[in-house]
């Protein structure tokens, strides 16, 4: 059973086509992403949903009726913005009872269900707190609750953590989920972000000009992008322009533009000998040395990017390219220093290659 579907989406603005067909169904209770760079189309995608904006064509099914031709306050659908749109003017209490009275429900009503959502929300006693009061997760909450005490279907939340800043959007990702997974309503989530869409979702679509690119898992997506958009933005890659040399069962020998030959498995029915492709390598599958079997590119260590567990050295190989790998703190140091000559090898199921176009 579906919360939300929607079917050959699309939306254009004069010539501009901001959304195109774009199809997808979200199951009961999950949490779905839409992960995209800033202009791909995904504000108006929401809009529409909502029903703020009218699609040009298709078709938005709420558990399984459509809604296309009901109006926004008919539509079991609520949305959090980016800014989040707390009045300022009423303390937190009214805010969260604001939509309740709107559909006139009795004093008592009210009264039960907005202590019972700021329960909900560990936030208890705060009803009387002016909204300038709160702390930014705080206000973050109350924008949530606001919107879980009308009890949609889905809640559309459009890049709510964009103005936090970096600590505390770390935390309210965790936050967002558990809260998802308490109110057991389907969330459907917008954002720029790869790190909070992976974190926080079951499904993730990635859009690209207007497009959905690839749906998946977290996991499907980061080990299984279909596009090389999809592997490049979704989690940290090395990125390398190359040819394919020859292709054989589902592999490509490439030349890589700065010298140096791969194989790379193909991810893309468009690659034929002579293509032009990019190859893609995580960082945590490249260790320094030789391999025994796969790919190999000598180099030489450029710079030390230190970062806890994150740390990563910088490898500059003999044609130029210049090469992310992660590598394991010892001690709190890094075991190599910049200038160390130093092979780095990986195995081929770990590199893909994609066509590019020209
Ligand atoms: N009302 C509108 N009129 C004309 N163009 C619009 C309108 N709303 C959005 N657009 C255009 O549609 C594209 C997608 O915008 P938007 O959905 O806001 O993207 P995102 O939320 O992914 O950043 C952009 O090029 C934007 O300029
Ligand atoms: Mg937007």
């Amino acid at each position: 059973m579906h919360d939300l579907q929607c079917e050959g989406l699309t939306k254009q603005f004069g010539r501009h086509i901001a959304v195109n067909n774009v199809s997808f169904d979200v199951p009961r209770g999950s949490f779905f992403s839409i992960l995209g760079p800033s202009g791909c189309g995904k504000t108006t995608l929401m809009r529409m949903i909502a029903g703020f904006e009218e699609p040009t064509s298709g078709d938005i099914r709420i558990k399984g009726t459509s809604v296309i031709s009901t109006p926004p306050n008919k539509r079991s659908v609520k949305m959090v913005f980016q800014h989040l749109a707390l009045f300022p003017m009423m303390n937190v209490g009214e805010n969260i009872a604001y939509g309740l009275r709107c559909r006139g429900e009795s004093k008592a009503d009210i009264a039960r269900k907005v202590t019972a959502v700021l329960d909900r929300i560990s936030l208890p006693g705060v009803a009387e707190k002016q909204v300038s009061q709160l702390s930014g997760g705080q206000k973050q909450r109350i924008a949530i609750a606001r919107c879980m005490v009308l009890e949609p279907d889905v809640l559309l939340l459009d890049e709510p953590l964009g103005a936090l800043d970096l600590k505390l959007r770390e935390r309210m990702k965790i936050e967002l989920k558990l809260l998802q997974n308490q109110f057991n309503t389907t969330f459907l989530y917008i954002t720029h972000d790869q790190s909070e869409a992976l974190v926080m979702s079951d499904n993730v679509a990635v859009m690209n000009a207007g497009r959905f690119e690839q749906i998946g898992s977290p996991q499907e997506l980061y080990n299984n992008p279909r596009t090389g958009f999809v592997a490049g933005f979704v989690g940290d890659n090395n990125r390398w322009p190359g040819r394919v040399v020859t292709i054989a069962g589902g592999e490509a020998r490439v030349e890589l533009d700065a010298g140096g030959e791969v194989i790379a498995t193909v991810s893309d029915g468009n690659v034929r000998a002579g293509a032009k492709v990019e190859v893609f390598v995580r960082p945590e599958t490249i260790s320094l040395g030789e391999g025994k079997d796969g790919n190999r590119l000598s180099g030489a260590v450029d710079s030390l990017l230190f970062n806890g567990a994150n740390s990563r050295v910088l490898v500059r190989t003999t044609g130029g390219n210049l090469i992310e790998v992660s590598h394991a703190v010892m001690d709190g140091s890094l075991s190599v220093k910049p200038g160390d000559k130093s092979d780095i090898s990986w195995r081929r199921e770990h590199c893909l290659c994609f066509s590019v176009a020209g």
